[in-house]
């Protein structure tokens, strides 16, 4: 596996990848990997794509009050599993070569990533959106692997590359979950134990209330029952509701592209999940 640290060394890498293989395929991530992380490299490298993964902790992601600080960070480790995977390259950038001294430019985003995650975390989707559109122009792949697990983040990610005519394709991964059900996630290792022995409980009111909703033709009532059930477990609910998949509108009937989505509190960890109602 190449290793990229500079963008000089980045180019000359991706120009040698774009000559041996048809496509490249990219996963951009924030390292501390997992599984999850893993299941997106490995549907670029099964599709038959020279397959470039990024680690870098954004900084316009985090809010004022987030500990950037905070997020963990294993290099060698990361390193290993996506050689493991079959990446053919890591582009690990620094700080300035992503923020140059004197930037000012960032990509302001609406539509999806107006309410939920984008109200809880004011700038969280401009830096994400900033973030992915120049790692898009370094890396300059056919497609780009996001997880469902963010699934605000995979829609506003495909909203920014339809608006700005960008020449990739975005393919969404599905969530990868531990045994119980609980979403893989690099905030779970914060949970305590007893949090951690919790936890599973928000996919599994996650999947009564969608099973609920098929079968009542109506959300509102699931939904506070889901909310009540979170409550009386100890979760505090920041949100849970029915929404249009792609726009991240509520609705309150089952339709096609109905996702479920939740945030919640277990303790200082927040964790998300969603699911469609199948
Ligand atoms: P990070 O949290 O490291 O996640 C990188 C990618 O892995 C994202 O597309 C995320 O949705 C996916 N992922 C995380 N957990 C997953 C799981 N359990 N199953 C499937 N996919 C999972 O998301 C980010 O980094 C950043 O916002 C980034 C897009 C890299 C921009 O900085």
């Amino acid at each position: 596996m190449l290793i990229a640290r500079t963008l000089h060394d980045l180019r000359t890498a991706c120009t040698s990848l774009r000559r041996q293989a048809d496509a490249l395929a990219f996963v951009p991530t924030m390292g501390a990997l997992h599984e999850g992380h893993c299941a997106l490299v490995r549907a670029g490298v099964a599709s038959g794509a020279a397959t470039v993964a990024s680690i870098f902790v954004n900084p316009l992601q985090f809010g004022a009050n987030e500990d950037l600080t905070r997020y963990p960070r294993d290099e060698a480790g990361d390193l290993a599993k996506l050689e493991a995977e079959g990446c053919a390259l890591a582009w690990l950038p620094d700080v300035t070569t992503m923020y140059p001294p004197g930037e000012a430019t960032s990509i302001s985003v609406s539509g999806p990533a107006e309410r939920w995650e984008g109200e809880a975390r004011p700038g969280h989707f401009r830096g994400v959106a900033t973030v992915c559109a120049k790692l898009f122009g370094q890396v300059r792949p056919d497609r780009a692997y996001f997880g469902e697990k963010d699934w605000q983040q995979l829609q506003v990610v495909k909203r920014m590359v339809a608006d700005l005519l960008l020449p990739v394709e975005i393919i969404g991964i599905e969530t990868v979950r531990e045994s119980d059900g609980l979403a893989m996630s690099s905030r779970n290792r914060f949970l305590s134990v007893g949090e951690r022995a919790k936890a599973p409980l928000l996919i599994e009111v996650l999947r009564r209330a969608a099973e609920r909703i098929v079968a009542e033709g109506e959300a509102h009532e699931p939904l506070s029952g889901a909310a009540h059930r979170l409550a009386v477990q100890g979760f505090i609910c920041d949100y849970i509701a029915l929404v249009d998949g792609p726009t991240m509108t509520p609705i309150n009937r089952p339709a096609p592209e109905a996702r479920l989505i939740v945030a919640a509190r277990l303790g200082s960890v927040r964790l998300l999940d969603n699911i469609g109602l199948a």
